[in-house]
């Protein structure tokens, strides 16, 4: 008999892969189908594919192509994985939510006030731009343009906390700066994120003192993204032809406009 237990899968967590194994355990079946439903946020090819690489370790669990009637089963940790937690994810798919930029929309709403989730998209989508103008990794730019700021909302005790354990040179710079680094922690414990070229630039975003293409592309896109609400037409086009070049120089304002009305040298 073929059994088929359908669900979502949006995306597949570890905790459902772990039912479906009981499932096929306590029903004595040699052979279990998975089936994705229609409705999702990721596109119902894409949660199959996801699916496919999560059940690739078992020859004897089946992924149908399309969509089958059978047995509901519950969604276990999909909401909350698509929260920012995708450590609960399935095991052999918690590396592509990321690297895809898979549910950042979704984590970086859960996790931001209002204001702050419309700037992270427009700052992603600046860095996707940018990085299109240069020929760099679209992906990687909207993964580090979404997940930038994605501690912004954690008190100053909280990424105070953070910041003693792994960053304790920091504590001596302002507030202000520690969600830098908070994010990349965040990013790297919840959500997977090991690429280098993202946790360096997103580290480094605010203070823009990073010294890699990646970094000057997440300084610049943050500094000139549309929602800012002033003129940067002169450093757009500036950006446009050279980044590490444009990233100076708005450093070098952003510099001269602290001491102006802060009094401060930075
Ligand atoms: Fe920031
Ligand atoms: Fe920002």
């Amino acid at each position: 008999m073929k059994i088929i237990l359908t669900s979502p899968f949006d995306p597949v967590s570890e905790r459902e892969m772990e039912y479906i194994r009981q499932y096929r355990k306590t029903h004595g079946l040699r052979d279990i189908w998975l089936s994705v439903d229609e409705e999702g946020i990721l596109d119902h090819d894409t949660r199959v594919a996801l699916l496919k690489k999560a059940a690739a370790y078992d020859r004897r669990l089946h992924i149908c192509e399309t969509s089958e009637t059978g047995e509901a089963i519950e969604p276990l940790d999909e909401d909350t994985i698509r929260k920012g937690l995708y450590r609960l994810a399935a095991k052999g798919i918690r590396k592509d939510l990321i690297t895809e930029g898979y549910y950042l929309d979704e984590t970086a709403k859960a996790m931001c006030n209002p204001h702050r989730y419309a700037h992270s998209k427009s700052v992603a989508q600046t860095a996707v731009k940018l990085a299109h103008a240069h020929h760099m990794d679209e992906k990687k730019a909207y993964v580090m343009g979404m997940l930038h700021d994605i501690t912004k909302a954690f008190s100053d005790e909280q990424n105070e906390q953070i910041i003693r354990l792994y960053k304790p040179e920091w504590l001596s710079l302002s507030p202000k700066v520690w969600h830098s680094y908070t994010a990349v922690i965040f990013a790297k414990q919840n959500m997977s994120l090991t690429e280098g070229d993202i946790a360096y630039a997103m580290e480094h975003h605010t203070i823009g003192d990073g010294n890699t293409d990646y970094a000057a592309l997440l300084y610049i896109a943050d500094k000139i993204e549309p929602l800012r609400g002033y003129d940067v037409s002169k450093q757009t086009a500036s950006a446009m032809k050279n980044l590490k070049k444009a990233a100076f120089e708005i450093r070098e304002e952003s510099k001269a406009y602290i001491l102006k009305t802060e009094g401060i040298h930075v």
